[in-house]
């Protein structure tokens, strides 16, 4: 029988990073597509830092819909894109690109990514919390942007390199006039200000695979029931941090929704259109199985 799914009239989006074997974006996008009965094929394709601009122009060339953009390439795409959204603006990043017929337009959808799913995922939302942030890269710039605009009360950065985090607090002040607190992670402050928190999101890859026995936090450091712990990572899907903080009865959270709700956001920018609630949970449903399936 005949494969008929990709024809002469399909639309085209892909991933480019650099590696992109394990991504699994390909699934999330096609299975959307499926779903959203869109005819739309997404391809994972691997860019050189050097060839990123041609790269991007090919994908104009070809009429592609639109481009996810991850590491190495998040920042650098900044300056092929001809209109940058406030989000991304803000980030200093670019995680998704139109390609429109009057030119390029960058997003950036890991915010809304994480909100939406730490949202779904633990129940809770920010407002009036304290929230402590572990790392200080562009995953925690995104976040930090996000909860303090979520209302949360107080938020701390603690971070390996303490000028790191000292430059992240004074950019979010900068925008949002909110007061965060920069801690160096081998401060003495460190458990106390984790003990005391609401809210510990891990953005460091610490315990992502293959360094799974490692924790972003002291090895003896206790939770309390109350705290939510949320960590990006999602391979594997409960990281060390996220076992302890289960054992101490936290409610915990990892990063595989934030990549679902980051896909979702990306597919209604260039689709225009809102992706219905059923087709999100059916989709998270589906890659929680699939990552399980592969073995995560
Ligand atoms: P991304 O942009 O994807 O968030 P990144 O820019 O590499 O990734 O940021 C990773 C963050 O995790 C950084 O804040 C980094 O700390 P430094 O600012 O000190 O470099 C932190 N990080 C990375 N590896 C770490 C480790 N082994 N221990 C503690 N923190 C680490």
């Amino acid at each position: 029988m005949t494969d008929d799914r990709i024809t002469g009239k399909t639309r085209l989006a892909a991933v480019i990073g650099n590696p992109v074997e394990h991504s699994i974006s390909p699934q999330l996008h096609n299975t959307l597509s499926r779903y959203m009965g869109t005819d739309l094929a997404y391809i994972p394709v691997k860019v050189e830092k050097e060839m990123l601009d041609t790269a991007v122009q090919g994908f104009c060339a070809m009429g592609f819909v639109g481009v996810n953009v991850t590491i190495p390439h998040k920042k650098e795409i900044v300056s092929f894109v001809d209109r940058v959204s406030d989000e991304a603006q803000l980030v200093g990043a670019v995680n998704t690109i139109k390609i429109c017929r009057h030119g390029i337009e960058g997003y950036n959808t890991d915010g809304e990514g994480f909100v939406r799913s730490f949202r779904e995922d633990t129940g809770s939302s920010f407002g009036n919390k304290t929230v402590v942030i572990l790392g200080a890269g562009g995953a925690a710039r995104s976040i930090a942007f996000s909860v303090v605009r979520e209302g949360a009360a107080n938020v701390i950065i603690l971070n390996r390199t303490l000028s790191k985090a000292e430059q992240l607090c004074t950019a979010v002040s900068k925008v949002t006039g909110a007061a965060l607190k920069p801690v160096a992670a081998c401060s003495a402050e460190r458990k106390d200000v984790i003990g005391t928190c609401d809210i510990v999101i891990n953005t460091t890859p610490v315990g992502m695979y293959p360094d799974t026995e490692n924790m972003p936090v002291d090895v003896d450091m206790a939770f309390s029931s109350s705290q939510t712990v949320y960590d990006i990572i999602y391979n594997p899907p409960r990281t060390r941090l996220l076992q302890k903080a289960e054992n101490c009865g936290c409610m915990t959270a990892n990063g595989l929704g934030m990549l679902v709700y980051q896909g979702i956001a990306a597919y209604e920018i260039w689709m225009d259109i809102i992706v219905p609630g059923q087709i999100c949970t059916r989709l998270y449903d589906d890659l929680k199985k699939y990552m399980l399936n592969k073995g995560f």
